[in-house]
């Protein structure tokens, strides 16, 4: 890995522990409006200080986002599809390398769709945009989504799309966490971080899942529904930071929502 792709990606994974909490904010891509993300300047604005990175859009990073925010950008880059259309699968970059470098991205990252129709021209973005990355010292985040074909969330089907991403070059992948969750991550020589999915039925099935991930292997979480739909964001947000970076148990880092919750959040960690 080159000087300036290891710095970039030093930003995403904490140097410290090797991991990271981002928040996912780019559903708009795809959802539209979807609900508690009607406004992401004002969703975003108090949990920005909590996370390690931010997952947008660039028209979201343009329009919501104060440029002189010291938070990274993990920038989503595929796209092109949306709920309304024939097939969630249908996606191609929407997003140059040029423009990621001028958002001053930490990271940009695509979705591909293992054993869909679209699998060929979702693997290929990824191929082309690991090439395009590396020319320019830009980390490729890899996102092994599944559409509506919830049921494809097993360990057999998310290890060999994981694999396959980290075959074709990215240098870290987002994906679900599932039973066997430890054998998806002992077949993927790069750091894996899990995606939230839909709203939980409460918090605390969200950070035990988060905190089952950690333990077994993952490098970190990517939540969105679960922070921002949350009744209380900020302190579900330091909860998942409790477990990622500080050793908190499910039980543990659900007493500090619980807490939290009870008074007003300060804006900076
Ligand atoms: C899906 O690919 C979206 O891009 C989200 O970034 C991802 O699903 C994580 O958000 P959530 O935790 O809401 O599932």
């Amino acid at each position: 890995m080159d000087w300036g792709l290891r710095n970039r990606l030093s930003r995403v994974l904490r140097p410290e522990d090797g991991r990271t909490v981002m928040l996912a904010a780019d559903h708009g891509y795809f959802l539209g409006p979807t609900h508690a993300l009607e406004d992401p300047r004002e969703t975003l604005r108090p949990l920005i200080p909590f996370a390690d990175a931010l997952m947008i859009t660039r028209g979201v990073a343009r329009n919501c986002i104060d440029p002189t925010t010291q938070v990274p950008l993990v920038l989503r880059v595929s796209g092109g599809s949306t709920v309304a259309g024939a097939d969630l699968a249908d996606e191609v970059i929407t997003t140059t390398m040029d423009d990621a470098v001028r958002l001053n991205a930490s990271a940009v990252a695509l979705s591909v769709f293992v054993g869909s129709a679209f699998e060929g021209q979702t693997l290929g973005n990824l191929a082309r945009l690991v090439d395009q990355g590396t020319a320019v010292g830009m980390p490729v985040l890899g996102v092994t989504a599944v559409g509506k074909e919830l049921e494809k969330r097993d360990a057999r089907y998310l290890a060999l799309a994981c694999r396959v991403v980290a075959e074709l070059g990215a240098h870290f992948v987002k994906t679900y966490y599932c039973d066997g969750f430890e054998d998806v991550v002992a077949g993927c020589p790069i750091p894996v971080v899990i995606a939230g999915g839909p709203k939980s039925g409460s918090e605390r099935d969200a950070l035990e899942t988060a905190y089952q991930a950690i333990r077994q292997g993952a490098s970190g979480v990517d939540m969105g529904r679960n922070v921002w739909q949350s009744a209380h964001p900020v302190p579900m947000l330091r909860a998942l930071r409790a477990i990622v970076h500080e050793g908190a148990s499910a039980s543990e880092a659900h007493a500090l929502w619980q807490e939290l919750s009870r008074v007003p959040q300060p804006t900076a960690v």
